[in-house]
């Protein structure tokens, strides 16, 4: 896809599922990778997956929510693959309750992983993208986001955060040339979905007009396009990759 050749991307989340997915994509598509996970086998071997399919990447084990570790690791990731380019905020986690169980801990985590990762990286990618005067970032929101879920509280206000955090930098680096934009999931095969029961799913699929979850290669396909030359004009947008769930 143009545009998108010999630029540097950092994924986060990218050992596993979705942010997996965008890793090889991106790479497929020629640009070199910081794969970024807080697991570090996951980020090696993403990394290694991308070489072997002769790609160029580096994997980064970091916690997302570590502010300082977030500026050392995107200073490093410059230095090492040329500048930043792009960036894509996949990492998330779920810690689902009804309201009145859920703890804060389990409130404060989510934030912390989902809106404040992304608040972390957007901030340390910036100066770097506002060098090269063009950048991308992508930030992997979800349908709950719009739609709250009952038992996703955290995750529904992280992710609607993500949105405003969206809309606000894309307003504060469009002088500069870079665009922000979202990316809405709705259900997708990964882990997070594995966990739930037969009868959820079969539930949460009939609310789906396409009538099936998505693949993590359908998100990563919007990202991409997001991240390419055809979408040079679109900025501080929600796209929503969920079957027609929400309209
Ligand atoms: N799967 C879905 O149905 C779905 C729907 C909507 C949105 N999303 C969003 O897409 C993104 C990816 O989800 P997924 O389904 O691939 O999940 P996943 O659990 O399969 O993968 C998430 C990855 O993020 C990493 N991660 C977790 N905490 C981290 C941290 N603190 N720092 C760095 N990395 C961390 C994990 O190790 C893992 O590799 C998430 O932001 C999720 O909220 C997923």
């Amino acid at each position: 896809m143009s545009g998108i050749e010999g630029r540097t991307a950092i994924v986060t989340g990218a050992g596993a599922g979705i942010g997996r997915e965008i890793a090889l994509r991106l790479a497929g598509a020629g640009a070199k990778v910081a794969a970024c996970d807080v697991v570090e086998e996951g980020a090696q071997e993403c990394a290694a997956a991308i070489t072997a399919a002769g790609g160029e990447a580096r994997a980064y084990a970091n916690d997302v929510s570590d502010a300082a570790a977030v500026a050392e690791l995107c200073a490093r990731a410059a230095g090492e693959l040329g500048g930043i380019h792009i960036l894509i905020n996949n990492a998330g986690i779920t810690r689902d309750a009804l309201l009145l169980r859920m703890s804060e801990q389990d409130w404060d985590a989510v934030l912390a992983v989902n809106l404040k990762g992304a608040f972390n990286f957007v901030k340390a990618c910036a100066r770097p993208m506002m060098k090269e005067r063009w950048g991308r970032v992508v930030n992997i929101a979800s349908v709950v986001g719009q739609m709250g879920n009952a038992g996703q509280a955290n995750y529904a206000a992280a992710k609607a955060g993500m949105i405003g955090l969206t809309k606000s930098a894309a307003r504060e680096l469009a002088p500069r040339g870079i665009t922000v934009n979202a990316v809405a999931p709705g259900f997708i095969e990964t882990a997070m979905t594995r966990k739930l029961d037969e009868q959820a799913r079969s539930a949460y699929a009939r609310a789906i007009p396409l009538g099936r979850f998505g693949t993590p290669g359908d998100v990563a396909d919007a990202c991409l396009f997001l991240c390419s030359a055809a979408a040079a004009y679109i900025t501080g947008q929600v796209i929503r990759v969920d079957g027609g769930m929400l309209m």
